[in-house]
């Protein structure tokens, strides 16, 4: 019996050393020791041994099963550990090497003019609000002191609805301008009032300089004793605050229905600082000098005229005092309330920021990533 267990033994110590895995290695030790292995089978003649052998045998049994559950557990350690080496092997990750960035995206310049605005304003009381984009006749032009048969509408290339008109606020349209909202604000809340009213606005254009949708910011200044002094003020804290400290801005007679002083709001230009000349007597600008300027026609030898302005400024936008039928029409008293107004296109200024040259203002909006990623 003990010579059929040792030729087991040697057939099973074996088969552990060519085992290939560990799964491999598992049925082949419940093949071997298991209860219906031929090493248990033959166990059983143990009982008919006389029993002054049996104990001598039994002790050898013993250390034969000992023996190979041995030779088991340490092949088995060894083929888990070559398993690990070869995955180590194939899966290594080299933690030193530089990663690779996801593409990341950012918002739209348009969008971040407008918060840089906000931002601004902000510093100085001004509170953000928001105005319909589809409007009313009545706030869009009625009770900016617009009436609805007057010339002055005409600049205002508006696109009306195809909707029921409303007996008393007219027909409804895409909001031409942002200066729906004045009165809109005046109904909202009680003066004082210091609002920056930003969203979009829709015109019948379309060329280089103008897109059917663009955006404007409204701001609106109501308290008692405003003056242009204040207007002049806000507007020069803006202008130094976006554009750079060394801007400045003037006022020019102008004409608007809703405010009464009216102006055209200017800003001396970046490129040529507000010289309107380029070379001798005027500061070189950086890189735009090269497309914004051309050569005086008989001018003195080194000095170029700027293209990009006029005579050292370029126009913002418009600006006045607010008229006093505009505050009746948002039920204020003129006599106890007064303020300023000044509306402006956010593309258009964006684009007036130095360094920023666009062409064809379409561009911003032609989705276009090879565009757009640059800012
Ligand atoms: N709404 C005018 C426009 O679209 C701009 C404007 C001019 C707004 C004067 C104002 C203002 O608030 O006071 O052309």
């Amino acid at each position: 019996m003990i010579e059929q267990l040792e030729a087991i033994k040697n057939k099973t110590l074996t088969a552990v050393a060519d085992a290939s895995d560990v799964a491999a290695l598992a049925e082949l030790e419940i093949a071997a020791l298991g209860r219906k292995s031929e090493f248990m089978s033959a166990l059983k003649g143990l009982g008919a041994l006389p029993p002054e052998e049996r104990k001598a045998v039994g002790e050898r049994v013993n250390a034969i099963k000992r023996e190979l559950e041995t030779a088991f557990a340490a092949r088995r350690a060894d083929l888990q550990t070559s398993a690990f080496a070869a995955l180590a092997e194939t899966e290594w990750l080299d933690v030193t090497m530089p990663g690779t960035k996801p593409p990341e995206g950012h918002i739209h310049l348009v969008n971040q003019a407008i918060r840089d605005i906000t931002e601004i304003f902000s510093r100085i009381g001004f509170y953000r609000v928001r105005a319909p984009e589809v409007d009313w006749d009545w706030y869009a032009f009625e009770s900016l002191n617009m009436p609805s048969d007057h010339p002055a509408r005409d600049e205002w290339e508006t696109f009306f609805m195809d909707a029921p008109e409303n007996d008393k606020q007219g027909k409804m349209v895409l909001t031409p301008h942002t200066s729906n909202g004045q009165v809109r604000e005046m109904e909202r809340r009680k003066p004082p009032i210091r609002m920056i009213g930003i969203g979009k606005c829709y015109r019948r254009q379309i060329d280089v300089s103008h897109v059917p949708m663009f955006h404007q910011f409204e701001g609106l200044m109501i308290d008692k004793n405003v003056s242009v002094t204040h207007l002049r003020g806000v507007l020069d804290y803006f202008a130094q605050n976006y554009f750079g400290p060394d801007r400045k801005t003037r006022l020019r007679p102008f004409h608007f229905r809703f405010t009464e002083p009216s102006f055209e709001v200017d800003i001396t230009c970046g490129v040529c600082h507000g010289t309107g000349k380029l070379g001798d007597g005027a500061k070189p600008a950086v890189s735009e000098s090269a497309e914004g300027h051309e050569s005086a026609p008989s001018g003195s030898r080194g000095v170029e005229r700027c293209r990009l302005c006029k005579d050292g400024w370029v126009e913002l936008g418009g600006a006045g005092m607010v008229h006093p039928n505009v505050l009746k029409a948002g039920g204020l008293d003129p006599e106890e309330w007064g303020g300023f107004a000044f509306g402006w296109g956010v593309e258009r200024t964006m684009m007036m920021r130095t360094g920023l040259r666009i062409p064809d203002i379409r561009e911003i909006y032609s989705g276009d990533f090879r565009f757009l990623k640059q800012f």
